[in-house]
């Protein structure tokens, strides 16, 4: 379970007065349980990106604090910092894949990494997870040689190679076309069912969370304005800024 309490991030204007900060996260409350499918919805600039990036500790909260299994992990440093970042695997909207590096070598990456080498039963479970995602065929291609949708399903695979316990998504699906982000949400849906990772999507298209999501959070200039089931969510929107992300605005009023 995520639990993440209080918390707030601002960024400071190094180049310009110590007073001038913008305040991306505002005291955000959220609980995200084992294996759900958990949509973070907002418009550009609302926080998504920001309030992932907290997650993961790629960026650090300002104050408040980020639970994970009943852990304080919000502090972390060093090599329990780099442990908790293999249970917590990220995807991004432009796939991240390592330009130099093959297929296979990119799923072994997290490996590479945390080992400094890559052992005969690494490469095997990359092939295997190559295999999960459709792309068996393909363990030798480089980036430039697959398509998007290819590219973020190696991706997932790499995202799988240390079994997370979650997945946190930004916009995984915003660089593709609506086939290849149908197959995406279905390949993070079945490995969500399959084995119980959690998954995390951020994003402002609302179909995407309709899609996969069971559980929905909408983020607005920083605040949960809204939360709940999806159905719930979807069938009285509550918030004004709910009501624009599903088209129910009428523009002329
Ligand atoms: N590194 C940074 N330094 C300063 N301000 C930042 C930084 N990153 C984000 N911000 C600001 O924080 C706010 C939230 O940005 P964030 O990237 O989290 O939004 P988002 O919801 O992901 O938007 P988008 O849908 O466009 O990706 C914005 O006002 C943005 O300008
Ligand atoms: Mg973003």
């Amino acid at each position: 379970m995520i639990s993440i309490q209080h918390l707030s991030k601002r960024y400071e204007h190094a180049a310009k007065a110590a007073s001038s900060s913008v305040a991306a996260l505002s005291d955000i409350n959220l609980t995200i349980g084992d294996g759900e499918r958990f949509g973070i919805i907002g418009m550009s600039g609302a926080g998504k990106s920001t309030l992932v990036r907290t997650i993961n500790l790629l960026e650090r909260p300002s104050s408040g604090t980020i639970e994970f299994d009943g852990q304080d992990v919000t502090h972390l440093r060093g090599s329990a910092l780099r442990a908790y970042r293999r249970r917590v695997a990220m995807i991004f909207q432009n796939f991240g894949l390592l330009a130099q590096k093959t297929a296979v070598e990119n799923v072994c990456f997290p490996f590479l990494a945390a080992n400094g080498t890559v052992t005969d039963e690494n490469r095997h479970r990359a092939l295997e997870l190559l295999d999960r995602v459709g792309l068996a065929d393909k363990a030798s291609s480089y980036p430039s040689q697959l398509s998007g949708g290819q590219q973020q399903r190696v991706a997932i695979a790499r995202a799988l190679a240390c079994k997370p316990e979650v997945i946190l998504c930004d916009e995984a699906t915003s660089a593709l076309d609506p086939k290849s982000t149908n197959t995406i949400l279905k390949l993070l849906r079945d490995i969500n069912e399959e084995t119980g990772v959690t998954l995390v999507a951020i994003t402002h298209a609302m179909d995407v969370v309709q899609k996969i999501c069971t559980q929905v959070a909408v983020l607005e200039a920083g605040h949960v304005v809204e939360q709940g089931s999806v159905e719930q969510v979807f069938a009285q929107p509550q918030a004004e800024a709910t009501r624009v992300l599903l088209g129910k605005v009428d523009w002329d009023a």
